[in-house]
Order: C-alpha cells, then structure tokens, then sequence
C-alpha cells in the first residue's frame, strides 16, 4: 500500500520573539510564500511560536487567511487544575493550535523530562485534539555507546504505548548533536533512523498508521541541506529550529522542490 504523506516543514521558534514580532513574522512568511506561488497542499507549513504569541498568531491566520499550521511548543500532562505554571491541551485546542511539540531535547535536558512523562503528554495532547510531533533523538554519547537508532527507538516504544491506534501523530528524529551546532546529519544517517522509527510504528499502531506517519529530520536543517533530506524515503519533512526564523532561509527550505535535484 502506497500512500502519500504530505510533506510537513514545522518552525519551532524556542525562545525567539514575543507577540508583536510574531505578528510582523507570520504576515512577512505568509507575503514571502504567496509571492512565490507556494502550494500549500503539496508542502504543508507549520509554526511553534512560544505560549504567550498563539492567540496573536491565531488572530492573523484566522484574520488574513493565512494557511500555516501552528501549535505550541509544549503542553501539560493534565487537563486542568493545581498546576502552576503549566498549560491544558484544552486550551491550545481553543486556540486552534493543531499541533504541539512533545519531548523536544531541550525540554528532556533542562526540564527533566522522562519518557514516562513524554508519554502522558502525549496521550493528554490526542486527548484534546491535538496532533502530537513527538521529539526524538540521540546525544553524541548516546550515539557513541549505542549507535544511532537505538536511543530514539526506544524513546519512541515508551512514547507509543497505550496509545489508540486511530491517533494521528508526527515524530521528529533530532539527533541532540546536530542541534543548533551547524553540523547536520547526513540525509543517509537521517533515513538510517527514520525507517527503524517508522517500523516501530508499524509494530506498535499498525502497518497503516506506519504508511500514513510524518518523520521529520531536525538538527541544523537549512535551505542548502534540505533538499537532501527530503529524497530519503522515510523523512517526510523537517523540524527547523535557526533557520526558521529568518524568512528567507525558511521560504526556501518550504520550497525545496524548486531546488530538489539541484
Ligand atoms: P536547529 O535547526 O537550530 O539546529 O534546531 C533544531 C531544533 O531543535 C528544532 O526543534
């Protein structure tokens, strides 16, 4: 069975411009990709601005039609309640946030995020509408002792499990190495995890739910590597985190396939 996954590529933001800086960013990208005749429904775009500039960047994309995805970049295992400081799946659905980052490294490493809690975010996050990009990856360490896949295999296994097999999901596969240090993966070493990721899929929600997943590569994707990431058979996208906030680097790797073969 066949079936064509449309191509996802997702800016996540980090820590990178309050409400009023999204707002000029959004309608800036948005002016960028309508210039250049950009397909939406062949190259699916998607934004991870912080908490505080969703219901701005909700206002401009209802307000002037604009066709990006966004969501945030974390969300609380809970549904409401005693949780200083944290933030419902609830209320990123109100805010027509379709997507939300789970277990990005940053948050494993500095939040001490386990897999354990990976996991509860994740099935909080399909609870509540949202689809899950669930952030997997490698250290250097990791990839010295083990190897490459072994790490963000298991991390997916523990992220899966219980989950229903109808939920629609995106993975993300950042090798920690290669994020924000300029050196990427190769696309070879990127579809070398992607496809035992996506056989884990298979093996856990179902050769169909496999077939129909996003992978996304991440770690220092730019617009003069992107092409090659999107030939390996199992990378469906990229998760950006630099590059996507300067708009020409992130319009052109949205329209690699003008520059695919180059
Ligand atoms: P860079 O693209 O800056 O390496 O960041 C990748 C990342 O962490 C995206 O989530």
């Amino acid at each position: 069975m066949v079936v064509a996954r449309t191509p996802l590529i997702a800016g996540n933001w980090k820590m990178n411009l309050d409400h009023l800086q999204a707002i000029a960013f959004v309608q800036k990208l948005d002016w960028a990709l309508k210039d250049a005749k950009h397909d939406f429904a062949s190259v699916e775009v998607a934004v991870f601005p912080p908490f505080t500039d969703l219901r701005s960047v909700q206002t401009i994309v209802n307000g002037d039609k604009i066709e990006f995805a966004y969501g945030a970049q974390d969300v609380s295992a809970h549904d409401s309640g005693a949780y200083t400081g944290e933030v419902s799946g609830a209320f990123l659905s109100a805010l027509g946030c379709g997507y939300v980052l789970i277990g990005h490294s940053e948050r494993r490493q500095y939040h001490g995020e386990t897999d354990e809690i990976v996991a509860a975010k994740v099935k909080a996050a399909v609870k509540h509408g949202l689809v899950p990009v669930i952030c997997v990856g490698e250290t250097a360490e990791d990839l010295e002792a083990h190897g490459a896949s072994a790490v963000p295999v298991a991390q997916l296994e523990v992220a899966l499990a219980g989950l229903p097999k109808k939920a629609d999901i995106v993975v993300a596969y950042e090798p920690v190495w290669a994020i924000g240090s300029g050196q990427a993966a190769t696309p070879e070493q990127a579809e070398q995890v992607a496809a035992p990721l996506r056989a884990v899929i298979a093996r856990m929600m179902g050769e169909a739910a496999a077939a129909k997943t996003r992978i996304l590569y991440g770690g220092s994707v730019g617009a003069s590597n992107i092409a090659g990431f999107m030939r390996e058979p199992n990378v469906d996208g990229a998760l950006v985190g630099g590059a996507s906030l300067k708009i020409n680097d992130f319009s052109a790797i949205i329209r690699y396939q003008k520059h695919v073969g180059v």
